[in-house]
């Protein structure tokens, strides 16, 4: 393909991810990006999509980008009929709860997450049974039957926030061990934990780290809080995919690497030509379910709707609209 053929609107399409996608693969994601694009309109339905979705996804077909936090502030704002979850299964389910009159489509619903998969509610109620009267703080990748149980949601974004706002000694925080013991690590709150790990981010090693420094000289090194403590204790600067954007744009480093998922670096390298985005990274295969072909299809056949017992979405909400009061 030469660029040069490409109408006016696919070259300013093109454009938005030329630094990643070779001319000559461009033709494989067009006629899906203008299909999606069209369906968006025909539908009235908006795109939301976590910042680990892949560069034609988050840069094409998008309407809002971000991380939990800010998909779940956002997905109660959509005025749209119809929202699409460009992310895994318990991203969707939180739109859906924050907007159960809405349709909310998830591309493929096998898009899972090991932390959410590493506890159930009975967990959550034998948890509170060991330690009465204790807090439930529990990571937004959950299950809404885990959110019900729980008295307040947080993400990687808010958890320090959330951990300190609800004024006591001790919490028990849900389900990833990482996440609650960086953060005890910066609270006085005694912080319980449950030993549930994100299987991407629980890869990264602190020998990595130094192995990191050695061979790329003077690199800026930034974790997600789903790494092992050993990890974010060696890194220059901890915090959500939002977080770890934000850090990029304001200290404008010369070479950086992110502990996280791959796409990541990826997305956020193109609004930053002139910083060497150094690439170890994990595949996350739950996120990496969703594709163009797969957001067509949803939009095409209006499946696969995401549902939740109202009883249950209900209990649920509770525990992340408190979330989303803590400011
Ligand atoms: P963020 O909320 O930081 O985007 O993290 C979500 C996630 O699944 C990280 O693995
Ligand atoms: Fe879950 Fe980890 Fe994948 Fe995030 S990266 S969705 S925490 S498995």
């Amino acid at each position: 393909m030469s660029v040069s053929t490409l109408s006016a609107r696919q070259a300013s399409l093109y454009d938005r991810v030329k630094t990643l996608i070779p001319p000559i693969e461009w033709p494989v994601f067009a006629d899906d990006i203008e299909a999606i694009l069209h369906l968006k309109r025909q539908r009235d339905a908006v795109i939301l999509a976590h910042n680990y979705m892949t560069p034609e996804i988050f840069h094409c077909v998008a309407d809002i980008v971000g991380d939990s936090l800010a998909l779940a502030r956002e997905a109660m704002k959509v005025d749209a009929k119809v929202i699409v979850l460009a992310g895994v299964h318990f991203m969707a389910e939180t739109a859906k709860m924050l907007n159960p009159s809405k349709t909310v489509l998830i591309p493929d619903s096998r898009a899972g997450c090991s932390l959410a998969e590493s506890i159930t509610p009975a967990d959550v109620r034998l948890m509170r049974e060991r330690h009465p009267g204790v807090p439930v703080v529990t990571y937004v990748n959950s299950s809404a039957a885990v959110k019900a149980e729980s008295d307040i949601c947080c993400t990687s974004g808010n958890a320090l926030k959330v951990v300190e706002s609800l004024g006591v000694d001790i919490v028990i925080m849900l389900p990833d061990e990482y996440l609650a013991r960086n953060i005890a690590a910066q609270t006085k709150v005694k912080v319980l934990t449950w030993a549930g790990h994100c299987e991407v981010h629980e890869r990264f090693t602190a020998a990595e780290v130094r192995a990191l420094r050695v061979d790329y000289p003077g690199v800026t090194i930034l974790a997600h809080p789903e790494c092992p403590p050993e990890v974010t204790a060696e890194a220059d600067y901890t915090g959500s995919t939002a977080d770890m954007s934000a850090f990029v744009g304001r200290e404008r480093p010369r070479r950086v690497v992110l502990l996280t998922e791959c796409s990541m670096a990826d997305n956020v390298s193109v609004g930053y030509p002139d910083i060497e985005f150094v690439r170890p990274c994990n595949l996350c295969p739950h996120m990496k379910r969703i594709t163009l072909p797969k957001i067509r299809h949803a939009l095409e056949t209006m499946t696969e709707q995401v549902t939740i017992d109202p009883a249950l979405a209900e209990r649920a909400r509770r525990s992340v609209e408190r979330m989303l009061e803590v400011r």
